[in-house]
């Protein structure tokens, strides 16, 4: 998902913004980006299962969250009827009628099939027919009942099923079209002054059981045939194309019912269908009989916000099919935009769903970053349709192989649709330094897991996490490095070439990668891909190396940012990696180097005079490195002179690296603060952001106390010739600059200049939004700069500015538009308007749902907010916790926002009492991230108590 990010992404789009939120309304810097992973940092405890067995062990076979291996289904015929309109109850519901041919695999007396909140109504005490096919005789059936468990209804059978014989289980039912995001639901909006009711579905992980009864194990594949009923003017979509819609009466309505091509053989997670009054652009591939359309609401498509997605769909498409060496395998590709939907994005076979944010795109109003994270993010979800889809992962717990693998070649498609954008350089910013975060601590989990560890629906939500996202594309990409792109590719396409259709497990990739290897004679691996490998996936964590430029040695380490904290989860491999070192001396690139013991000599790592070594090039490697302090200095000087010479991505590395050293206590935090001086005549993207992300954690610990005034002295001296750079490129802030990232760039330069009061930048914004206000059918500011102004304008405004910002933003017909307004919402220094906008997240008329949690985590990123958030959380834990706790993405993110700034010791007893007194509510999907809102809260304190003098004292010094 893109639950969001997670979820095939499907909270990409929220993830996206919530990378950066922290940034944006700490410092008020607002590149609205988001992927579709949500980024949840979910993480596993050592050892333990993040959710209690809520039964007793039982060898029952309905008591198992596993169904057994006696049955495997064929093909599903399915029809449903879903009602747009209230029933007389009060009620959203919807009927259906499916039957199910399966094959017997052992002979069995029972059968398990998946339903979950459905009302079975074929007759009376009665909630299945079984019949056989093929001249078969059926059994009859005995007892039947739901578990509700382990959302199972079971069939106890008179006789036993044969091996090899084919059966048919029919099954009517109704269910409610509940606005709960999950299975079959419903979704409102408002287009023209009527309210408009559309029914979608969301399966993964396991809410297809919510739709129709169903085997809904992702290896369980079958053959869909699917047949909607639905009301005239509206439209029906599923996985493949319709066969024609026809006109029918039932029971005196009058309604169309469209039947659906058979679907390929693929997993229950991954069937979709929507009834929906939307209307599409669309374009049929070149060449090929692939028709491409891009679905949303009537005003969207009629207003061109569908055009980009539908210009960068084609050579994505092609650019995959080419990756892969495989066509792309359906006859069409339908991406749908929803009002309302938790993920950022969800890739059904031949529908994709997306938050409306993640694929529409208005040339009027979006930024560029919007635009980046459309690209993104379908770029994401069509490589799954391949990888994934077409090749499926037996068991949730290879998650990670499925996301991981798509949120690395993400980057590649996208590279492919938009060639000047150098997107392939923000891997680093985007997965590495996120999986990095989570990875250090020791609550974090090893990316593989063993099957038997994940059962439950909610351990299974709990894999969709930061670690099999981020970390998982990290160690591929280093993967593709080393063995070279085109070995790579090689082994990929003969996998997906023979397990198409059917389903695999990760060491069924290494097997084909290792063919691939071993066809290459100059490929020379120190060890099998497997073995490399497991040392990267079967252990957590990541290792920190450190090169001694004096003597050439170089030493591996098990990066940890608590360094006192105690690793309780044993490692075969005892916490040492195989690591191949990509390097470079005095710039110029060396041979590359592998670390496969825990040290080694290597004379040419030794540097003379002037000499300095840099490693883990282009951040190829899934580690950090430090230096001698010598090494150290010669890299700091360079950056000083010429800072050119060191290649980007590695000047972030630098940056980025230095303050975490530190904040773990392996360098001094001297060292860290010194890189930035050099920041002064840095004009890049990747570096400033890298910088704005490290200096964000020191404004958790520093905005409340002594030296936030000046930090603030110092960032303000290091921003202003940034700062004076946008303004004469940009004629006096008329224009923006022509460069993708450049235009990041001045971004961050107008929102650090704003947050530290470089003179000259809050009249910038005040001006802009005061026109707008006069003019509010005329908003003149630069879609680029809005989320910067409005945040500045309300922070600095009052009731007038933030009521403005409201009106807007619920008059606002563009998602893009209503995030940047509902963000810049949490700005206001008011401590009255945020607590009533905490009150308007209660409220599903003023904040959708889907957006509820993000938009209190956004006010707690407020340093006035913060206080006020953590409150609101805990006084309405309950409340929280069962409406968003269970298939919500996003639910974990609250805690950890809500709690980041946290870092006294009072603090942090609060954070324990609050631990404590819910013990018995839970905390659903968010355990984890309680877990490590601990660890972090505990390091912060250490850390705050340890700097401090230091910290100000340089400040001091350098603003002096
Ligand atoms: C299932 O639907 C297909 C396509 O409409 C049809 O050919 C087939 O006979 C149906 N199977 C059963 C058992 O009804
Ligand atoms: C299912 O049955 C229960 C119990 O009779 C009832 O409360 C519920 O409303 C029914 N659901 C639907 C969608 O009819
Ligand atoms: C796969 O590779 C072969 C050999 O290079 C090529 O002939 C073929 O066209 C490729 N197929 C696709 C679908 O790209
Ligand atoms: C920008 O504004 C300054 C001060 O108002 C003015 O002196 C300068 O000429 C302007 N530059 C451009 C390129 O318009
Ligand atoms: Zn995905």
């Amino acid at each position: 998902m893109g639950k969001g990010y997670f979820i095939s992404k499907p909270l990409a789009t929220i993830a996206a913004l919530l990378a950066a939120l922290a940034v944006i309304t700490i410092i008020a810097l607002s590149i609205v980006y988001s992927k579709e992973k949500a980024k949840n940092e979910l993480k596993f405890n050592n050892g333990t299962s993040p959710v209690p067995p809520t039964k007793p062990p039982s060898n029952e076979p309905w008591d198992k969250y596993r169904l057994p291996d006696t049955i495997s289904p064929q093909y599903y015929n399915i029809t449903l009827w879903p009602q747009l309109t209230m029933d007389s109850q009060g009620m959203y519901i919807f009927t259906g009628e499916s039957g199910v041919a399966f094959k017997c695999v052992k002979e069995t007396d029972l059968i398990l099939i998946h339903c979950h909140k459905l009302n079975l109504t074929l007759f009376e005490g009665m909630h299945a027919k079984l019949m056989g096919m093929h001249n078969t005789k059926a059994p009859a059936i005995g007892k039947t009942w739901f578990q509700e468990e382990t959302q199972y209804l079971v069939i106890q059978l008179k006789g036993t099923l044969k091996p090899g014989m084919v059966y048919w289980l029919y099954t009517e039912f109704r269910g409610e079209l509940a606005d709960d995001l999950e299975g079959f639901y419903r979704s409102e909006y408002e287009e023209d002054g009527a309210k408009k009711v559309l029914a979608i579905t969301q399966m993964q992980a396991t809410s297809a059981r919510k739709a129709f009864p169903c085997f809904d194990e992702p290896a369980m594949k079958a053959i869909f045939h699917i047949t909607l009923i639905h009301d005239r003017g509206t439209v029906a979509l599923s996985n493949s194309r319709d066969l024609g819609p026809e006109s029918l009466k039932i029971k005196g309505q009058n309604v169309i019912k469209t039947r659906f091509e058979p679907t390929k053989r693929m997993s229950t997670y991954l069937v979709a269908f929507i009834v929906c009054e939307f209307t599409y652009t669309s374009k049929q591939r070149d060449n090929v009989d692939v028709l491409v359309r891009i679905w949303a609401r009537k005003n969207a498509i009629a207003e061109g916000q569908g055009d980009y997605a539908l210009r960068i769909t084609q050579p994505i498409l092609e650019f995959f099919e080419k990756y892969y060496n495989t066509s792309y395998p359906l006859s069409k590709s339908d991406q749908i935009a929803l009002p309302d939907f938790n993920a950022g994005a969800m890739e059904n076979w031949g529908l994709v769903t997306y938050r409306e944010t993640a694929l529409l795109f208005d040339p009027q109003t979006s930024a560029n970053g919007n635009k980046q994270r459309i690209v993104i993010i379908v770029a994401h979800e069509l490589a799954h349709m391949w990888f994934g889809n077409l090749v499926t992962l037996k068991w949730w717990n290879d998650l990670w192989l499925n996301e991981g693998f798509a949120s690395y070649v993400e980057y590649l498609g996208a590279d492919y649709a938009e060639p000047t954008w150098s997107i392939k350089d923000q891997f680093i910013l985007y997965d590495i330094y996120h999986a990095f975060a989570v990875d250090s601590l020791v609550s974090s989990h090893p990316l593989s897991r063993k099957e038997e560890e994940v059962n439950t629906p909610s351990e299974i939500t709990q894999m969709f996490d930061t670690i099999s996202y981020s970390k998982g594309a990290a160690v591929l990409r280093m993967l593709s490095q080393f063995l070279s792109e085109p070995v790579f590719v090689e082994g990929l396409s003969t996998y997906l070439k023979q397990f198409a259709f059917g389903s695999t497990t990760y060491t069924d990739l290494w097997d084909h990668l290792q063919k691939a290897v071993d066809k290459t004679p100059n490929l020379k691996l120190p060890h099998s891909i497997n073995d490399i490998m497991n040392r990267w996936i079967l252990q957590m964590g990541f290792p920190v190396i450190t090169i001694d430029t004096q003597t050439g040695n170089v030493s591996q380490k098990h990066f940890l940012l608590e360094p006192d904290s105690v690793v309780e989860r044993p490692s075969e491999f005892n916490y040492e990696w195989f690591i191949p070192i990509k390097w470079m001396k005095r710039g110029v690139e060396q041979e590359q180097l592998w670390l496969l013991q825990k040290s080694a000599m290597h004379k040419s790592l030794k540097a003379g005079n002037r000499e300095w070594v840099l490693a883990n090039l282009n951040v190829s490697g899934y580690y950090r490195v430090n230096y001698d302090l010598q090494n150290w200095e010669r890299l700091l000087d360079q950056l000083t002179t010429d800072h050119q010479t060191i290649p980007v991505i590695n000047r972030a590395q630098i940056l980025d690296d230095a303050f975490t050293l530190a904040r773990a206590s392996i360098i001094n935090i001297n060292l860290a603060l010194k890189v930035t001086k050099y920041l002064s005549k840095e004009r890049e993207y990747i570096p400033w952001e890298a910088a704005l992300r490290s200096l964000s954690s020191l404004y958790d610990v520093f905005e409340r106390n002594e030296v936030y005034g000046p930090m603030q002295a110092y960032l303000r001296k290091q921003v202003k010739p940034l700062f004076d750079h946008f303004t004469s490129v940009t004629r006096n802030w008329t224009t923006v600059p022509a460069g993708h990232t450049d235009q990041f760039t001045q971004i961050i330069a107008l929102s650090l200049a704003c947050s530290t009061g470089v003179q000259g930048c809050r009249d910038l914004t005040k001006h802009w939004f005061r026109q707008w206000m006069q003019e509010p059918d005329n908003n003149r500011i630069h879609p680029n700069l809005r989320s910067t102004v409005y945040c500045n304008a309300v922070a600095a405004g009052g009731v007038e500015e933030w009521d403005f910002c409201w009106k807007m933003f619920k008059k606002s017909t563009v998602a893009a538009e209503a995030v940047k307004l509902r963000s810049a919402l949490s700005c206001t220094k008011q401590p009255w308007l945020l607590n009533r906008f905490l009150e308007y997240t209660l409220d599903p008329e003023k904040i959708r749902k889907q957006d509820a949690t993000t938009t209190i985590g956004s006010i707690a990123s407020n340093v006035i907010g913060q206080p006020l958030a953590w409150d609101f959380v805990r006084e309405r834990w309950e409340y929280l916790l069962n409406t968003y706790g269970t298939g919500s993405f996003g639910f974990a993110r609250l805690i950890s926002d809500v709690t980041a700034k946290l870092c006294t010791p009072f603090e942090l007893q609060q954070l324990k009492q609050f631990q404590k007194d819910n013990a018995d509510v839970g905390f659903g999907s968010a355990s984890q991230a309680l877990q490590q809102a601990i660890e972090k809260t505990t390091a912060r304190i250490k850390w705050l108590a340890e700097n401090k003098e230091p910290v100000l004292k340089w400040f001091l010094s350098e603003t002096a």
